[in-house]
C-alpha cells in the first residue's frame, strides 16, 4: 500500500501536502463554504504559519485553493476569524464591486534572544469573495507587549447591539473587544480565570448566540480550546453556557454549579478533535451552528505516520444546544450534507451478540467509508463492545461499559502506535450523560478516523489510527452475556 492508499481520507479535508492545523476563518457566501487553515506549506511539521485555503458547495468534498495569506514584517500568520461584512462597515470593500470579507488573525513574531512571541490582531480583507486578500494598512488593529499568548480572534456580529464582538485567548482568560468598523477595537471584559479547564493554555474560542431546542430562549456558548488539559490528555476543546450582555459574560448559574460538581462539558472527549470554531454568517434555519475542529492532538501531531501531508480536519458538525433535568448541554452531530454520498446499504435488525459477532466484512461494504447509525433498546449491565480488525490481528475497539457507565476508545493494537508514547499510552474514556435506557449512536469510518456521537450528538468521541492493512471486519463482543442489537444500518459512502 501507498501511504495515499492506506492514510489518506476518504472525505475529510486535508491538505493535498504539507502541514496543516487549526481550522481558521470560515465562512459562508455566494454558495461556497470557506475554510482557510494553520498551514506551512514547506514541511511535515509546524512551522511559519500561513492561512492555506479550501472551498466546498456542501462542507464534505473539499477542493483547495492557492495559500491566501502569508507572513509579513508583523510576523507569522496564527489563527483567526473571518467574517460577511455585508454592510460594509469596514470600509474595506470596492464599492460596488464586492461586500468585503474581513479575516482577523493573530500576526505572531518571534523576538530576537528568548523563546517569546510579539502577538498582535490584524486585519486583511478580500473583495473577491475570498479568494486573495490585501492586508489592512493600519495593522496591527490590537497591539500588544505585555501579554506572552494573545491569539486567536474570534468575530461574531452581535444582533442585538449592532456591533462586531470578538473573543480572544490570552494565556488563561479570554478578553472581549467591540467594534463598530472592524479596525478599532475597544476591551469589554474578561472571563475564565479560574473557572473551567486549566491545565494548558487557552486558545480559540468563540462566543456566540444559540437557541435552546424547542423553547424561545437563546443563550450564549463560549468555547475555549486548551494544550494540555483536555480530559484525555493532551489538546481539547470545553464550552460554557451563559448570558452576553453586551459587555460581560456570564455563566447560567445552573450550569456553573454543574460545572464545578464536574468539568464533562467537552465538545469531544476523543483525542482529536481540537481548536474547532463555528462558520460565520452559515446559521442554519433552525438555529445551529456549524463547525470542525483539527483532527489531531498536540500531543503527537508532528510524528504521526505520514509523510506527504500531516493532520486531517473532523467532519463538519452541526451544534446546538439542548436543556433537559440536567441542564444544558451542547449536543452535535454530523452535517446533513453527508447523507447525500449514501450508496450501497446493509441493514438488520435483533442480532443476537454473543462472544464476537461478525456484523460486516469489506466484501459488502467498504469499511474505509462508511456510515453506520445503530440502537441497542434496555441496555443490559454488560460492555458493549464494537471491534474493527484486519487480517494482520490489528484492532481498533470502541464501546460502552453499561456498569462503568462510560463509553470508550482503545486503540492499543490499532497498528501503528509507537512513533509517539502518548498515542495509544491510555485507553479513551467519557462518561455517559444520557441516562436513557436506549442506546444510538452514529459512527464514521474514513480509513484513519473514527467519529462516535453517541445519545444524539450528547457524547462526542473523535480519533485516528494507523492500522498497516485496511480494517476489513467490524464486529461486535459480548463479554459477560448475550444481547440483542435493535437495529444497525451500515452505508457505505461514494466519492470520487
Ligand atoms: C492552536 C494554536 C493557536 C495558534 C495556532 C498556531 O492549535 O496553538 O493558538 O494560533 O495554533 O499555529
Amino acid at each position: 500500500y501507498s501511504e495515499e492508499d492506506l492514510y489518506r481520507p476518504n472525505f475529510h479535508f486535508t491538505p493535498k501536502k504539507a502541514w496543516m492545523n487549526d481550522p481558521n476563518g470560515m465562512f459562508y457566501y455566494n454558495g461556497y463554504y470557506h475554510l482557510y487553515f494553520q498551514y506551512h506549506p514547506d514541511s511535515n511539521v509546524w512551522g511559519p504559519m500561513h492561512w492555506g485555503h479550501a472551498i466546498s458547495t456542501d462542507m464534505i468534498s473539499w477542493t483547495e485553493q492557492p495559500i491566501a495569506i502569508y507572513p509579513d514584517e508583523l510576523g507569522t500568520i496564527f489563527s483567526g476569524s473571518a467574517v460577511v461584512d455585508i454592510s460594509n462597515s469596514s470600509g474595506l470593500g470596492e464599492v460596488s464591486k464586492a461586500i468585503p470579507i474581513v479575516a482577523i488573525y493573530t500576526s505572531s513574531k518571534k523576538l530576537e534572544g528568548n523563546d517569546n512571541w510579539k502577538q498582535t490582531q490584524s486585519v486583511a480583507f478580500s473583495n473577491d469573495e475570498g479568494k486573495t486578500f490585501t492586508k489592512y494598512e493600519n495593522n496591527p488593529v490590537i497591539d500588544n507587549d505585555k501579554i506572552k499568548d494573545f491569539r486567536d480572534p474570534k468575530v461574531t456580529w452581535d444582533d442585538d447591539r449592532n456591533k462586531w464582538i470578538m473573543s480572544l485567548a490570552a494565556g488563561d482568560k479570554i478578553m472581549f473587544y467591540e467594534s463598530k468598523n472592524l479596525k478599532d477595537w475597544n476591551l469589554l471584559s474578561e472571563f475564565g480565570q479560574g473557572i473551567g479547564g486549566h491545565g494548558g493554555v487557552w486558545e480559540c474560542p468563540d462566543l456566540f448566540k444559540l437557541p435552546v431546542i424547542g423553547t424561545n430562549e437563546s443563550k450564549w456558548v463560549l468555547f475555549v480550546s486548551i494544550n494540555p488539559g483536555g480530559p484525555n490528555g493532551g489538546s481539547a476543546t470545553q464550552y460554557f453556557i451563559g448570558d452576553f450582555d453586551g459587555t460581560t459574560f456570564t455563566m447560567d448559574k445552573q450550569f456553573e454549579t454543574a460545572l464545578n460538581e464536574k468539568h464533562d462539558y467537552w465538545i469531544d472527549f476523543g483525542r482529536d478533535n481540537y481548536a474547532g470554531v463555528t462558520w460565520s454568517n452559515a446559521t442554519r434555519k433552525n438555529g445551529g451552528k456549524l463547525m470542525l475542529g483539527w483532527m489531531s492532538n498536540w500531543d503527537y501531531a508532528q510524528k504521526v505516520p505520514t509523510e506527504n501531508w500531516r493532520s486531517a480536519m473532523t467532519i463538519a458538525r452541526e451544534v446546538q444546544l439542548q436543556k433537559n433535568e440536567n441542564g444544558y448541554r451542547l449536543i452535535s452531530n454530523p452535517v446533513k450534507e453527508l447523507a447525500n454520498y449514501r450508496g450501497r446499504k446493509y441493514k438488520k435488525e435483533n442480532i443476537v451478540i454473543k462472544d464476537d459477532t461478525k456484523i460486516i466484512d469489506a466484501e459488502s461494504i467498504d469499511l474505509a467509508k462508511t456510515e453506520i447509525q445503530f440502537n441497542i433498546s434496555n441496555l443490559e449491565e454488560t460492555t458493549y463492545t464494537f471491534k474493527l480488525s484486519n487480517h494482520n490481528g490489528e484492532e481498533l475497539l470502541f464501546g460502552y461499559d453499561n456498569i462503568k457507565k462510560e463509553f470508550f476508545i482503545n486503540r492499543k493494537k490499532s497498528g501503528k502506535t509507537s512513533f509517539s508514547e502518548k498515542f495509544a499510552n491510555k485507553i479513551t474514556l467519557a462518561g455517559r450523560t444520557s441516562t436513557n435506557d436506549n442506546l444510538s449512536g452514529t459512527i464514521l469510518l474514513d480509513k484513519t478516523s473514527i467519529e462516535l456521537f453517541y445519545d444524539n450528538g450528547e457524547t462526542v468521541m473523535t480519533e485516528i489510527f494507523f492500522p498497516n492493512t485496511p480494517y476489513t471486519k467490524l464486529s461486535i463482543e459480548s463479554k459477560n452475556q448475550e444481547f440483542i442489537l435493535d437495529n444497525i444500518e451500515v452505508h457505505e459512502l461514494n466519492f470520487n
